[in-house]
């Protein structure tokens, strides 16, 4: 297993044989990649369904927190397909949310996911590809008066937030309408490292005025986008990210719907309850 770091604060490239991947040690160490570097890349590794899933699960427990939104159908078993596609996807509008910063799972009453896996089976001719932030890196880098700032807020993540730039909330079914999970805003890990659950499901800060939480989220999350935290994932073919996604946002470059773009998607359940 050869690895190269792509950018300073995030991301490495992993240069691995594909029946490496079955390797425990292998997985071993990729899992302390991705808590040091929050995005792994591994170029045209071209992995099928099944083969996806099996590395997902040497990662972990699998989970499927999609299972209600299309394309998390049971014949697709834990796989989650993203698509424009009209004929695939009859409701873009959770696929268009991820045109802006978020992290997965977060306005659901689950432990948010600890890892995304994703590949691409096609790609789109223009936009498609995948940004990543590093919340620790940004956390880190914040002045000390405004991480005291920081400490014991919280913070309600919404569906209704998430499609807010896409949507309005009456186009959304009443369950997805009303879901909502509160978090706090700087999670202490147990590794001692601190990282923001923030982006666009972030909808009101708990005890804060609308205007002044959403001003506050807004400026964090601002913050944490600086090209510095950041890495751009130029998609080929049957390239494989993972990404931490407990210490970093994520959003894509808009791409059409007729584009063709088609990604898979599974996720590594959170494995640290938040406190
Ligand atoms: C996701 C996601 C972005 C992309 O899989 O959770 O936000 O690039 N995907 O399709
Ligand atoms: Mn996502």
């Amino acid at each position: 297993m050869k690895t190269e770091d792509i950018s300073p604060a995030i991301g490495t490239a992993v240069h691995v044989e594909k029946a490496a991947l079955r390797d425990d040690e292998v997985a071993r160490r990729c899992l302390e990649l991705l808590e040091a570097r929050g995005v792994l890349v591994f170029p045209r590794i071209g992995l099928n369904d099944e083969e996806q899933l099996a590395f997902t699960d040497k990662l972990g427990a699998r989970v499927n927190f999609t299972s209600r939104v299309p394309g998390g159908n049971k014949s697709a078993q834990d796989v989650y397909t993203i698509t424009l596609d009209p004929k695939i996807n009859t409701e873009p509008e959770y696929v268009l949310g991820t045109y802006f910063w978020h992290m997965d799972g977060l306005t659901s009453p689950i432990i948010p996911p600890k890892a995304s896996v994703l590949s691409a089976r096609t790609v789109a001719p223009k936009g498609g590809q995948t940004e990543f932030a590093s919340s620790y890196a940004a956390y880190e880098a914040l002045p000390e008066e405004d991480k005291k700032d920081l400490e014991g807020l919280r913070v309600i993540h919404s569906v209704t937030a998430a499609v807010r730039a896409v949507t309005t909330p009456d186009a959304l079914d009443a369950t997805r309408r009303n879901m909502s999970h509160e978090h706090p805003l700087v999670w202490r890990r147990q590794s001692g490292r601190k990282t923001m659950l923030i982006g666009y499901t972030a909808d009101s800060v708990v005890g804060m005025s609308q205007a002044e939480g959403r001003a506050l989220l807004a400026r964090l999350l601002e913050w944490t986008a600086q090209p510095a935290f950041t890495y751009r994932h130029y998609w080929q073919v049957g390239d494989l990210v993972i990404w931490d996604n407990t210490g970093a946002l994520h959003r894509v470059v808009p791409y059409a719907a007729d584009s063709g773009r088609r990604m898979h998607r599974t996720s590594v359940a959170g494995a640290e309850a938040v406190v």
